[in-house]
């Protein structure tokens, strides 16, 4: 395994269309787990591969026993409900703000072998999976968020993190 650089909003590759993995080869297992290590290191909880230069539809979300999941050409099946909450992103180091997503989001996808699975997630964990997803679609959070979040904000109130520490994605 190896830590691969997080690209930075401003490089174009972060506002592309990714295209779908279609060979399910050591490859693709080798930037899964690089995208692991990158992400362990960042202490982020999630990455998609374009942020690590790669334009392909994968992503890894930490799930909330702290453990891995691992997505190949995810899609949302279905949406419910509605949260808005901080938000931050690897790619957009030292900043937040605040965006509304779904309350719970069933993802379809593919594991390391293309073999079909379904997640369900509320929360965080939902609002993570439209995080990473959008970025496959060459969107960034700063593009949908409501406000951003000031530093000297959460300082005074604290009430910006409703969801506790806030991690990038
Ligand atoms: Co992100």
């Amino acid at each position: 395994m190896a830590l691969r650089n997080i690209l930075n909003e401003s490089d174009p590759i972060l506002h592309k269309v990714c295209r779908p993995v279609e060979k399910f080869d050591g490859r693709l297992h080798r930037l899964l787990d690089d995208m692991k290590e990158t992400l362990a290191a960042a202490e982020g909880a999630g990455l998609a591969a374009p942020q690590v230069g790669v334009l392909r539809r994968a992503v890894i979300i930490i799930d909330d026993e702290g453990g891995y999941i691992e997505m190949v050409n995810p899609v949302i099946t279905q949406a419910e409900g509605s949260q808005d909450g901080p938000e931050g992103c690897l790619s957009v180091p030292g900043r937040s703000g605040i965006v509304v997503r779904p309350e719970r989001v069933t993802v379809r996808a593919q594991n390391a072998h293309g073999e079909p699975i379904e997640v369900t997630g509320e929360g965080f964990l939902a609002r993570a999976f439209c995080h990473e997803i959008d970025h496959l679609d060459g969107i960034l959070y700063v593009d949908k968020m409501v406000r951003e979040i000031f530093p000297d904000e959460e300082e005074e109130d604290g009430e910006a993190e409703t969801d506790g520490e806030e991690e990038g994605e």
